[in-house]
């Protein structure tokens, strides 16, 4: 054991994983997964919840993780030190395996009330968690709820899998394997620290032009893409400022939030924020039209229908390829035809150094949806093509060539 008074000690350039233990029959496979984690040189510090010890001793996971296990927020054996703040600093990952749907509610929650969930609130650090559960917890909207919000924070999940569990029901529900918690917890940890140093901007979700207090015109988008960007960036070591029009999803932790509703005011914020920025990505899908002038209050029905006149928004990113000095500026280009021919005029007309075009006809690609099918057009003529993945794999190869851009690799 290192230093069994400390609360971290490692050795110089290791990795440290924080693995939270909670409370039910997989907190036996802790002591597998700190061992695989062990293996790789990785310094592991296991915070166990109350119910966990009643599984599995501190003791176990003391021996194999050679580290002094962190049972109580209270415990205080350098009284100078705030325990669960100086895991949360310490940790290059936090890992939550076995995950109960207790915990994972108290974090998608924000409830703090023992060592774990404290420490989860105080890390900066990325967040993996490999839920176990019998099927029909698993299976209760309110456990998918509290999956998805996590998820769209930047959480990542392995499992659970299908499988006996202890209760003799066969479904959904099972821990996942140990090497693949020890492979999701590795590419976490392997992520370059590229961007470290840099001003992200990065634009997201629609923008509103309303009609009259109550109506407005807008489009499909989520903001799971510019989302996933703005995340990407952060894992990366970015300083990120998101743009964002009104969506349902919650920011990624870090990031600096600025909400907006129309493209006016979409185009005022990324314009304050554009001089000091080191990559701009416009993910956002700004309304191409807008009222003539909203009315003050609410239009009355009539029989005649309405006849609403619009007119152009500004065009935010032909302002900023207008202004462009040192900035990698990046657009998007949504399309049901003629993809590369519209994206590559949208290249030229905006002045960018790349536009990353999504046919938005494509299922599983564009508005709405977990994944994407991107072809990344730069500037020099390359021309590169990011097959169905999830968002956040699209963002980081999209990332990966704002940072060849500026030749940061
Ligand atoms: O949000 P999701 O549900 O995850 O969906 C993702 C997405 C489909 C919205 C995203 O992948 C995407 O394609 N975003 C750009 C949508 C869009 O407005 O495309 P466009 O081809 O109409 O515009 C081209 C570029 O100009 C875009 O970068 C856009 O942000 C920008 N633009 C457009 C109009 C305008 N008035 N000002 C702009 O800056």
């Amino acid at each position: 054991m290192s230093d069994p008074r400390g609360w971290i000690d490692k050795m110089d350039g290791q990795k440290t994983v924080i693995l939270g233990v909670t409370g039910c029959i997989a907190a036996y496979r802790a002591a597998d997964i700190a061992g695989a984690l062990k293996k790789n040189g990785i310094a592991v510090h296991v915070v166990m919840t109350k119910n966990a010890q009643k599984f599995i001793t501190p003791r176990t996971l003391e021996a194999i993780s050679q580290n002094p296990v962190t049972c109580d927020l209270f415990e205080r054996d350098k009284p100078w030190e705030v325990g669960h703040v100086s895991l949360a600093k310490a940790a290059d990952a936090v890992l939550i395996a076995p995950c109960t749907a207790n915990i994972l509610g108290k974090i998608a929650h924000g409830i703090a009330d023992d060592m774990l969930t404290t420490t989860v609130m105080a890390t900066k650090a990325p967040i993996i968690i490999a839920p176990a559960m019998n099927t029909r917890m698993y299976e209760n909207p309110i456990v998918q709820q509290n999956i998805e919000k996590l998820e769209s924070m930047g959480c990542r999940f392995v499992g659970p899998v299908s499988g006996r569990l202890a209760c003799g029901d066969v479904g959904l529900g099972h821990i996942a394997d140990t090497d693949d918690i020890a492979k999701a917890v590795l590419s976490v940890l392997d992520v370059k620290k590229d961007l470290a140093g840099l001003k992200i901007l990065v634009t997201a979700g629609p923008t509103c032009e309303p009609i009259d207090p109550v109506r407005y015109i807008a489009n499909r988008s989520s903001g799971k893409m510019g989302y996933a960007i703005a995340q990407a960036a952060l894992e990366r070591g970015g300083e990120v400022i998101l743009v964002s029009g009104p969506v349902h999803i919650p920011p990624p932790r870090g990031a600096r939030m600025v909400s907006v509703e129309t493209a006016e005011q979409m185009r005022d914020a990324v314009l304050g924020e554009y001089e000091n920025a080191d990559i701009v990505i416009m993910a956002a899908a700004v309304a191409d039209f807008m009222p003539e002038s909203a009315d003050g209050s609410k239009i009355k029905k009539a029989d005649t229908g309405l006849e609403i006149k619009l007119k152009k928004t500004p065009d935010i990113l032909i302002e900023l390829g207008k202004r462009k000095k040192n900035q990698i500026l990046i657009g998007f280009a949504a399309e049901t035809d003629n993809l590369e021919e519209y994206a590559k005029q949208k290249l030229i007309d905006k002045n960018l150094d790349m536009v990353a075009a999504n046919d938005v006809s494509l299922p599983g690609a564009g508005f709405g949806c977990d994944t994407n099918i991107v072809t990344c057009f730069l500037k020099n003529g390359e021309k590169i093509a990011l097959d169905l993945a999830p968002k956040i794999k699209i963002a980081h190869s999209i990332l990966d060539q704002a940072a060849r851009l500026r030749g940061n690799v």
